[in-house]
């Protein structure tokens, strides 16, 4: 089955082909154009300035795909939240238009289940294959279920309990900041570029982890809950005592190396308490703070005296993209979750993974 996917939830402009049989992936083509540059002069994503920069972009992106015709294509799969409203419509007429033109299913998805089956691209094919090519595929790591997610992104950090395709129970959450909007605003105070999670983790290289004393919030709570606004509130004190010539290179590399393991103590933290109590069959990390390396090493090495592995997305996927939209989709299909009604799809900025579509309710 062969599922062509638009992501536009946010400030990347994304279309992929993705074939697979519902356990195993192959991405066919997978193209991304991001707007980084434009929204770095705001220090942040303008959501009318990424919905108006989709707009041009998506068609071309489309039109540059090597396979993209009607023929083999099993389903239209498109982002429908969360994200940005008006960034999200661009795709979801677009995908609509398609399907509906093509007599296509339109499935739509939701972008977090997407971080999820961004795990289970096993085939990040770096050429495009063409007309008729099939993907190779590797084995999967494990798709045995339940699979216990650490979901952590821009907008989101999560622990979900994965029991089977498309059934997903939240164990705990963010109560305040997401941990990738957590490293954008550190890096803001440091005068680092947006996104922040990229140059934290670089200036952390050469950074001394154990400079600067940073509480770890929330760890000890009992329960699977997260919190971050204090920790940026703590490194904005730390930033504040050292007088303005004194915050040179290394004094950014020490704070950003400090952050960085705080944050990464209370996920590796939190995710090995769920695993003991919940006793998955493998822990996945995904979403784009998932590329932070001392985060995957760090967490696939509290793991291992429990015997769990570690899934987690190729880094080309780590970040939005549309392949891991056309996987979830793909899945989706199989299972029956395509649109009854294409025209009633809409955008569903505020979508909670495993809820329905606010036009199903
Ligand atoms: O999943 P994503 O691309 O978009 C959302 O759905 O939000 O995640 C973007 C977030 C940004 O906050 C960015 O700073 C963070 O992922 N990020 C990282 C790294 N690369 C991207 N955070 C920490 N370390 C990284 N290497
Ligand atoms: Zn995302």
């Amino acid at each position: 089955m062969r599922i062509l996917a638009i992501e536009t939830s946010c400030d990347e402009t994304a279309v992929a082909i993705v074939e697979g049989d519902g356990e195993r992936f192959g991405v066919i083509e997978n193209v991304v154009a991001s707007q980084i540059e434009q929204h770095r002069l705001f220090g942040g994503v303008v959501p009318e300035v990424a919905a108006r920069m989709h707009v041009p972009v998506l068609p071309k992106l489309l039109e540059a795909l090597t396979s993209w015709e009607k023929d083999g294509i099993d389903g239209i799969a498109v982002t429908c939240g969360p994200g940005l409203a008006t960034a999200l419509r661009v795709g979801i007429e677009t995908a609509k238009a398609l399907a509906v033109s093509w007599k296509l299913p339109l499935i739509p998805v939701d972008h977090i289940e997407g971080h999820v089956y961004s795990s289970f691209l096993v085939n990040p094919l770096l050429l495009p294959l063409g007309k008729g090519e099939r993907p190779a595929y590797h084995s999967p790591l494990a798709t045995r279920f339940p699979i216990l997610c650490l979901v952590v992104s821009g907008g989101h950090t999560e622990l979900v309990l994965m029991k089977d395709h498309g059934a997903y129970t939240f164990l705990g959450q963010t109560r305040d900041d997401a941990v990738g909007e957590a490293f954008d605003k550190t890096a803001a105070q440091l005068g680092l570029l947006y996104p922040g999670g990229p140059s934290i983790s670089k200036a952390a290289i050469t950074g001394d982890a154990h400079a600067i004393d940073l509480p770890r919030p929330m760890m000890d709570s009992g329960d699977l809950d997260f919190s971050f606004s204090g920790l940026k509130t703590a490194v904005r004190q730390a930033i504040e005592r050292v007088p303005v010539p004194g915050r040179d290179e290394h004094f950014v590399a020490d704070v950003s190396a400090s952050f960085q393991q705080a944050v990464v103590d209370v996920l590796v933290h939190k995710t090995v308490h769920a695993a003991k109590r919940f006793v998955p069959s493998a822990v996945m990390v995904c979403g784009g703070v998932s590329a932070n390396r001392a985060l995957q090493q760090q967490l696939e090495a509290a793991l291992r005296p429990i015997d769990l592995p570690l899934m987690a997305p190729e880094m080309a996927y780590t970040g939005d993209n549309a392949a891991m939209i056309a996987a979830a989709g793909l899945r989706s299909l199989i299972d029956g979750r395509e649109a009854e009604d294409p025209f009633v799809v809409d955008a569903d900025p505020g979508k909670v993974l495993g809820r329905h579509w606010k036009w199903q309710v």
